[in-house]
């Protein structure tokens, strides 16, 4: 019998508990040995619950116990969390995790930690809740070069998004539904300005680049600006808007990634992904595209990932598998140099000068809605889209990326 401990009584560490309870029979079959929580670490008490003698308050309890091979660690943060995961791998005990930020932000350090103490810093649930990407990623793909990742990886925008196309909600109101929900916390800011979805494409970017990609570093834009007038547009033109999450390496391995709300035809393979669905599409170069879709976020399809890396952990002790990436910066292409096609509205009475500027001798028409006129400019720069953008001011009332692939 293998005894675990799990780290957070809270949303994701309650779940794997269950998991473990409900699908004892899969996971032993699975693991190959019978698995059993013996701790759970939280500084709450739980009377009455029915684990409440598992609950301890100090983490030395768990990392000197030798009984203990896995932690599963679902506090969140990259204060105690780091700590105690790096202090659970140097005692030679594999850690599985649900926490973005940490693996984001000290992933590279905490596999080397666990190569030199051959045992393993499992992280499937820190991206797409429950969708196995990136086992997939790391194991069924690994010989593909990947050349573009692209995801809707944020389950609370997803939704905010969805209500605003489906129920013709503006912003505010399609959040205050995600937050009556359950699905946006009471500060949103980390779903809504795109950095949860960031991490997320960090940790993707590095896996399958090799190189730790710095989330700060990438280009990163939320969905606060989105007004019902751009779905008002994006349904005439046949089209929706997700928060795309993408990662792109070029031939000669430049590697770009950014996030930003994009328009996308209702043809393309993610439009279809709703609510708080999350899906991920990857295109190998010799495999072509393959779609990930499923629960992103969630308690039971989160602690789901977890369990199944305890099952990795267990049938692969004293052995690392996860192969990680090297803890040097990867250097990002620089966005300005990116080349997009962009939809613009503006003003009716301004529709002349403002196509003017971005279209030149162009003569693709756009069309009128509202009181607005819209139109798709010529494919051009970033940074000469944002020059020409600056120098109207005002007169442009919104912008969106196409994604045409
Ligand atoms: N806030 C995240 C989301 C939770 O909405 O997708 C899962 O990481």
């Amino acid at each position: 019998m293998i005894k675990i401990a799990v780290l957070g009584y809270g949303t994701v560490g309650s779940g794997v508990v269950e998991v473990i309870a409900r699908n004892q029979a899969e996971l032993s079959g699975s693991a190959g040995e019978e698995i059993k929580v013996k701790y759970i670490l939280d500084s709450r008490e739980f009377p009455g619950d029915p684990n409440e003698d598992k609950i301890v308050h100090d983490f030395n309890i768990i990392v000197e116990d030798e009984e203990i091979r896995v932690v599963c660690e679902a506090m969140g943060g990259t204060g105690d969390a780091y700590l105690y995961t790096r202090r659970a791998l140097e005692a030679g005990k594999s850690v599985c995790t649900s926490n973005k930020e940490l693996v984001a932000r000290h992933g590279a350090e905490l596999m080397s930690v666990a190569r030199e103490r051959q045992c393993n810093y499992m992280f499937e649930a820190s991206v797409g809740g429950g969708i196995p990407i990136i086992r997939t990623l790391a194991v069924a793909l690994s010989t593909e070069r990947i050349e573009a990742v692209t995801g809707i990886l944020n389950g609370t925008t997803n939704y905010i998004l969805s209500q605003m196309e489906s129920e013709h909600a503006d912003y505010h109101e399609a959040l205050a539904r995600a937050q009556r929900l359950g699905y946006a916390e009471r500060n949103p800011e980390a779903d809504v300005k795109g950095h949860d979805a960031c991490r997320k494409i960090a940790i993707l970017a590095s896996l399958v680049s090799g190189r730790r990609v710095d989330s700060e570093k990438v280009y990163t834009e939320g969905i606060d600006g989105i007004k019902p007038e751009d779905f008002a547009f994006a349904s005439k033109l046949g089209m929706t808007i997700k928060l795309l999450a993408v990662s792109r390496m070029s031939e000669n391995g430049r590697l770009f990634c950014m996030v930003a709300p994009f328009l996308l035809p209702l043809t393309h393979p993610l439009a279809s992904v709703c609510d708080v669905f999350n899906g991920v599409l990857v295109r190998g170069n010799m495999l072509g595209d393959t779609m990930f879709y499923g629960r992103g976020a969630g308690k039971l399809p989160t602690a789901s990932a977890v369990a199944a890396d305890v099952a990795d952990c267990v049938r692969n002790q004293n052995r690392t598998i996860m192969r990680g990436w090297d803890s040097e910066t990867a250097e990002l292409y620089d966005i300005k140099n990116i080349e997009s096609r962009f939809f613009v509205r503006c003003a009716e009475e301004d529709r002349n000068r403002v196509r003017e500027v971005f279209c030149g001798e162009d003569k693709t028409e756009g069309f009128s809605l509202e009181g607005e006129y819209g139109f798709f400019t010529p494919v051009m720069k970033e940074e000469v889209f944002g020059q020409k953008r600056d120098m109207l001011g005002e007169a442009v009332k919104g912008s969106l990326r196409l994604m045409s692939e």
